[in-house]
């Protein structure tokens, strides 16, 4: 029975599947296989045959971010399949699993992002070790929470370089821009989430073309895969790294609004004449538009727009301030830098959990990039500093922290402009809670301190 059983089990194709939500919430449904061809899905009974989004293949090695001493071709040793969902499908599969299918009204939504596990340069994690890279934990928990959705705020993909020879901890983990790392950093440890709800996927820093871009536009790009869309030649990678917004309507009036952006540099503003800064007007441009189709809207976008990081130098702390590209470049069409009809920012990009809202006339920032990557640990203070202002011109009224814990955060809809917020340790508690009410927010406490969790 037992050898039966086993061999069963490896007659199964091995396969990975997810439902992204792209404009206008369509449902794309992206399988990624070992088979050379695609497999049929079957759409409220009836079935048809999958499109074959990108082949199994291993891309030439390409300037990266790393040196080339430290980098390789990337193996695509899969086949990427896709096919679009009718809004309103009742039910849907592939090769006998059941697909998540979008609710008509999506009034749960996790909140995670930042999850791969970090291997470039000196930066090491331990990848092997579940405490120390705690992703699949993340999935989960956050999976048996029951969303409707999974936001992901970008940067899956981090095992970027080789683990040093007699590095504990990362030894035999896959490495580089392929199928294995993308795999061991995201699909496998994210499954449980790809299974019980569809995704809005934003792209991360860590998925501009000059980093795991090649992935991102295989597996998950919600546009059509082609030459300026594959990251493979670096000469079109300023195509590449530009994405088109979209929105997601969650029915009952609200959306979210997602916006690339990830190539947006932090410190550095940008003069708006300066020709590179022409995506990031037409991203605002079509925020502006968006958002007024909506009675609440969230904006997700990897880079905090209105957030904090905090550093350390010589010994003395300081708060940066959030995305200078983006700030200026939106500030030349906008004194107030976003619409007036954005209401909540949810970002990745800082190794931390962090809430601010405002006395000014900006939108409340949600920074959620704290579910499985090295965490950011320079302590944030419980009070800002009278001076503190994440922008110009951006005065804030709450601000809460919690550095140096993983977790996600799940948002529960009660009406379309109310949402109630829940910051989730991996132990299943939950230890902050906030509420947004239209652009405001606050939450139950200033600051979470992991060493009084612990
Ligand atoms: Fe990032």
């Amino acid at each position: 029975m037992l050898l039966l059983a086993v061999v069963a089990r490896a007659a199964e194709p091995e396969f990975t599947s997810f439902v992204a939500l792209g404009a206008k919430g369509v449902p794309l449904v992206r399988v990624i296989t070992r088979a050379a061809t695609c497999p049929a899905i079957v759409v409220d009974g009836q079935s048809k045959p999958m499109t074959l989004r990108a082949p199994a293949e291993t891309v030439p090695l390409r300037s990266t971010l790393s040196t080339p001493d430290k980098s390789k071709p990337s193996v695509f040793d899969v086949t990427t399949c896709e096919a679009t969902l009718p809004i309103g499908t009742a039910r849907a599969s592939v090769l006998g699993r059941s697909l998540p299918v979008p609710k008509q009204r999506i009034d749960r939504i996790v909140v995670i992002g930042d999850t791969g596990c970090r291997l470039k340069g000196k930066d090491i994690q331990a990848c092997n070790d579940p405490a120390a890279y705690p992703f699949a934990k993340t999935a989960l928990q956050a999976a048996a929470w029951k969303p409707d959705l999974v936001l992901h705020v970008g940067d899956y993909h981090y095992r970027e370089n080789a683990c040093p020879a007699s590095t504990p901890g990362c030894e035999g983990s896959p490495w580089g821009y392929g199928w294995d790392a993308w795999s061991a950093d995201f699909f496998g440890p994210g499954a449980p989430l790809l299974k019980v709800a569809p995704m809005v996927m934003v792209r991360g820093n860590h998925e501009n073309c000059f980093r795991a871009g090649q992935g991102w536009m295989r597996f998950m790009d919600p546009n059509p895969y082609g030459k300026d869309r594959d990251c493979n030649d670096p000469a079109r990678d300023r195509a590449g790294d530009d994405s088109p917004v979209f929105a997601v309507p969650l029915g009952g009036g609200a959306q979210i609004a997602i916006m690339d952006l990830a190539f947006a540099d932090e410190a550095r503003p940008m003069d708006p004449k300066d020709p590179a800064a022409a995506p990031i007007l037409a991203a605002y441009r079509a925020i502006d538009r968006l958002s007024r189709q909506a009675s609440f809207t969230f904006l997700a976008t990897h880079k905090p727009i209105l957030g904090f990081s905090a550093t350390e130098k010589k010994g003395e702390r300081y708060l940066r301030p959030g995305n200078a590209t983006m700030q200026s470049v939106f500030a030349s069409l906008d004194p107030n830098i976003l619409p007036s009809k954005i209401d909540v920012v949810l970002s990745g990009h800082y190794h931390v959990w962090e809430q601010v809202s405002f006395a000014s006339n900006h939108p409340s920032q949600f920074v959620a990039g704290f579910s499985g990557t090295q965490e950011d640990i320079v302590p944030m203070p419980e009070t800002l500093p009278a001076d503190a202002f994440p922008a110009p011109g951006a005065k804030p009224r709450h601000f809460s922290s919690w550095v140096d814990g993983f977790g996600y955060m799940t948002m529960e809809r009660r009406d379309t402009s109310h949402w109630d917020v829940k910051v989730w340790a991996l132990d299943g508690r939950v230890v902050n809670t906030c509420k947004i009410a239209g652009r405001q927010s606050v939450c139950e406490k200033p600051q979470v301190r992991s060493e009084a969790l612990r």
